[in-house]
């Protein structure tokens, strides 16, 4: 496979997030979303079938850059990693959760929503961030506030972004993707109707084109 970039946020403009309950799903699913054109994939280890859907997606999906989300103790780095996680992304950080995610040798975005987490990272070496909860933590009014200030760091904003919002994001300098789930309907996943995912991702892929011209 072709060589990634070493940042998570130029791996594609939108990268959905993804919760699986069963990973018989997770190949079918994969292929849904690598299809509509968002072949980046994050896997959260919130269920328990999340690492064995890593590893079926990095086995048999070879299209699909998969990482793993919500990764929020060194165990979980280790475990995503031996998965086949090619990134690794958490909703907050620690300097011990930093440590592990540094040692594991793939791209990592750790999260923030403060001025002060952003200098703290800054601080340590890390320039690209997750910026969570996006919406709630002050959506793009906030990350256009950062800029000014911290024009340094780069952001993947997620949590309660949608087709109507991701646009917004991406025409901030300082964003660099976005990640959210409002292209796998909860109804969708469940009746696996992975059609309409693959629709749904088209046309996440093709809003982040638009903004991106
Ligand atoms: C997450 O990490 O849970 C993401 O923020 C998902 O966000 P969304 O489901 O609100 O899009």
């Amino acid at each position: 496979s072709s060589p990634l970039p070493a940042s998570v946020l130029d791996l594609a403009p939108v990268v959905p997030v993804v919760v699986i309950e069963d990973a018989a799903d997770a190949v079918p699913l994969a292929r849904a979303l690598v299809a509509g054109g968002l072949p980046a994939i994050e896997v959260t280890l919130r269920t328990p079938a999340a690492p064995a859907a890593l590893r079926a997606i990095a086995g048999e999906v070879p299209d699909a850059v998969v990482g793993a989300g919500t990764v929020i103790t060194p165990e979980q780095v280790r475990e995503a990693v031996d998965a086949g996680a090619r990134f690794l992304v958490s909703p907050g950080w620690t300097d011990r959760l930093l440590a592990a995610m540094r040692e594991a040798g793939v791209p990592f975005l750790p999260g923030v929503s403060t001025a002060s987490e952003v200098v703290a990272l800054l601080e340590r070496g890390v320039r690209e961030m997750k910026f969570f909860p996006a919406q709630a933590a002050g959506g793009t009014a906030y990350l256009k506030s950062l800029a000014g200030p911290l024009p340094q760091a780069r952001f993947c904003p997620t949590g309660g972004i949608g087709p109507d919002s991701a646009p917004d994001y991406l025409a901030l300098p300082n964003v660099g993707c976005v990640g959210g789930s409002w292209m796998l309907p909860a109804d969708a996943v469940a009746g696996r109707d992975w059609a309409r995912i693959e629709r749904l991702a088209r046309a996440a892929a093709a809003s982040a084109a638009g903004s991106a011209a």
